[in-house]
């Protein structure tokens, strides 16, 4: 059994974030994201895995990732020169996969279940595809199943205007080789992309045998900034179960609660209530943190109350007096206000960007 995950598109729905990283790089309580899929495929005893990454954010996926050694995998790097499409994405990794099997993940999904069960599942009933379905409250968003009254599916669609349920496939699958054979069979979609859901579609209609699974627990899409935040909460919530300071906090400084401090970083008269993670080689001086808060390495804050936000590598906020809230700042962003009530506001920001003055 190998694995598959797709680490390249696009990523326009975090822009701005995007423009400069990849999203499956975008930190959840400071790990990126693409890392959780990784380790979860490790759990489920897979380690020849293979990575679709981009000519754009490619090299930064490699650098950060590395050979898998980290992760006690082995992974193989697998160039897609243009987001052409989940399908042409299995295509092009065809050499990769050989006639194995192999579990197809999407670099930007994280899902609280164990694969293990799935994984069992699949190899029991020697399925030529089993998929993994979550009701969901705008299901145009996604790709859409229609099932009968025993489970089985009837008929995939994907992001369809008029959806037949509210069934949403999520970004995990589980193939047998003819998938290649069904990839080969269908044609470009409207947006001009192989879709995997077509695919699925194809051996359906081929008699072939696709079983589908609803998914417990939570499932998020880390798609854009609130769902990137949600993300965030629940990562927290679930990781960050134990206080750990390796950095240096001051007598005036209260630390409440689950909160880890990397090691190098400097709290001055803050207060942090955890669940909160602050990075390495951070400075903080009179400071609020709030729950479900990520504070990124080499981050520099002073006179700021944050809560619920994430802020990521190299960014400095200095001197704002509101509360700042619901706010995930980019790396090395610097937001510098004046004294108590400003005259007049000066900015300097990138395209995209949300910036919202409550
Ligand atoms: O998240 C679940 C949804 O994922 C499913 O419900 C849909 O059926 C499925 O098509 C997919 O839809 P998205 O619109 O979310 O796909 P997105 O373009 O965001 O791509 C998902 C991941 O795959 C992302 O990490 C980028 C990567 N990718 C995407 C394309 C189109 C590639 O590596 N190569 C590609 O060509």
């Amino acid at each position: 059994m190998k694995a598959l995950i797709l680490s390249g598109g696009k990523g326009t729905r975090l822009r701005p974030l995007t423009y400069t990283g990849a999203k499956q790089l975008v930190p959840v309580a400071n790990k990126p994201i693409l890392w959780y899929g990784i380790e979860g495929i490790v759990a489920a005893g897979i380690t020849d895995i293979g990575i679709i990454i981009s000519p754009e954010t490619g090299e930064e996926v490699k650098a950060k990732t590395g050979n898998g050694d980290r992760f006690g995998a082995n992974i193989t790097y697998i160039l897609q020169e243009q987001p052409a499409g989940l399908a042409h994405a299995v295509k092009i990794a065809q050499p990769f996969l050989g006639d194995s099997p192999f579990i197809m993940y999407l670099g930007d999904n994280l899902i609280q279940s164990e694969l293990n069960l799935f994984l069992d599942r699949f190899k029991d009933k020697q399925t030529d595809a089993l998929i993994l379905l979550r009701q969901v409250p705008n299901p145009t968003a996604f790709g859409v199943a229609q099932v009968d009254e025993n489970g089985r599916v009837l008929h995939l669609v994907e992001k369809p205007k008029v959806p037949p349920s509210n069934l949403a496939l999520v970004g995990i699958y589980f193939f047998a080789n003819t998938i290649h054979d069904a990839i080969a069979n269908i044609q470009p979609s409207a947006r001009g992309e192989l879709e995997i859901t077509d695919a699925i579609q194809y051996l359906i209609s081929q008699q072939k045998q696709v079983e589908a699974c609803q998914l417990e627990g939570w499932w998020l899409d880390t798609g854009k900034k609130d769902d990137l935040l949600e993300a965030n909460r629940i990562i927290l919530d679930t990781t960050c179960l134990t206080a750990s300071v390796l950095g240096e906090v001051d007598e005036k400084s209260q630390v409440i609660g689950r909160v880890q401090i990397g090691a190098g970083t400097k709290l001055v008269n803050c207060t942090v209530r955890g669940p909160v993670t602050i990075g390495s080689d951070c400075y903080l001086e009179n400071c609020f943190v709030g729950p479900y808060s990520s504070i990124g390495n080499n981050v520099n804050l002073i006179d700021v109350e944050i809560d619920h936000s994430v802020i990521l590598q190299g960014a400095k906020v200095i001197e704002i007096h509101q509360r700042i809230v619901d706010s995930v700042i980019g790396q090395r962003v610097q937001l510098v206000a004046a004294p108590q009530r400003p005259k007049a506001l000066r900015f300097m920001i990138g395209d995209d960007s949300q910036i919202e003055l409550t």
